[in-house]
């Protein structure tokens, strides 16, 4: 692949537990290009919320390189990774991880203040990202006000606000009824029909069939990576 948006070489990630170090990733080789709809599948403990992590800069790995967009951020610091994080990833997770008491609107522009905009700017896209998840009549509503799938549709909608290069999402329909399931799935095949990168990582396969390339990890290494020809 040239210049692919991830590539990842011979990441290892152990975790110290006491006297003891567990090898959650035994090195992992994986390439994603800009634009693709990437389905994370595996057991329980497999290490995917792990490998999420490291993909979102939210840990760094024990040893192997990781560059995202061009940059090495296998080495970098705290501050650094921060700035990475809030320019280039949106998070979406299983817990929708709203702010209790807060509208809509200040939860989907809240990372745009991090980011140096001014109000009128934040809510001006704030509008906008929350119109393109058909939420713009529930702008007012705080996340307790708000059904599952509309907390979703709002955690999305924050994740899309700084239009990052990358949308993670970790088990995004897990809270979800399956009719649910499906209005959120078919969203994410709009914003990856509109260029973003998508990777999701799920346990159910009805969820995964919806990515182009699915790949499963097993025991902290990959086990499979398939193009599904057959996506939803
Ligand atoms: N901070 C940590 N310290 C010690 N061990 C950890 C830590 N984080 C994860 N692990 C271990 O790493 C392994 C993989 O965890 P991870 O959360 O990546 O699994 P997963 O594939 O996401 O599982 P699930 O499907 O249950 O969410 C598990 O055995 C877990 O106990
Ligand atoms: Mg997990």
């Amino acid at each position: 692949m040239a210049n692919p948006l991830i590539d990842i070489t011979q990441i290892k990630r152990d975790f110290q537990l006491g006297s003891e170090t567990i090898n959650v990733l035994k090195g992992i080789d994986l390439q994603i290009n800009k634009g693709e709809y990437v389905a994370l599948m595996g057991p329980s403990g497999s290490g995917k919320s792990t490998l999420m992590n490291l993909l979102g800069c939210l840990d760094t790995p024990t040893s192997g390189s990781y560059i995202l967009n061009g940059k090495d951020v296998s080495q970098m610091h705290d501050d650094d990774l921060a700035e990475i994080r809030n320019k280039e990833i949106g998070f979406v997770f299983q817990t929708f991880n709203l702010l209790p008491r807060t509208t809509a609107l200040d939860n989907v522009a809240l990372p745009m203040i991090y980011a140096g905009f001014s109000k009128s700017e934040r809510n001006e896209r704030a509008t906008e990202v929350l119109t393109q998840v058909n939420l713009a009549d529930r702008m007012d509503h705080q996340p307790n006000q708000l059904s599952g799938g509309q907390r979703q549709r709002v955690a999305i909608a924050r994740a899309l606000v700084n239009k990052p290069s990358i949308i993670l999402a970790d088990e995004p329909t897990g809270n979800l009824d399956s009719k649910t399931s499906v209005e959120i799935m078919n969203l994410f095949n709009e914003i990856h029909k509109n260029g973003n990168t998508v990777i999701l990582v799920t346990h159910e396969e009805d969820i995964a069939a919806y990515a182009h390339r699915i790949i499963r990890l097993r025991d902290g290494l990959i086990e499979s990576d398939n193009q599904n020809t057959n996506h939803l």
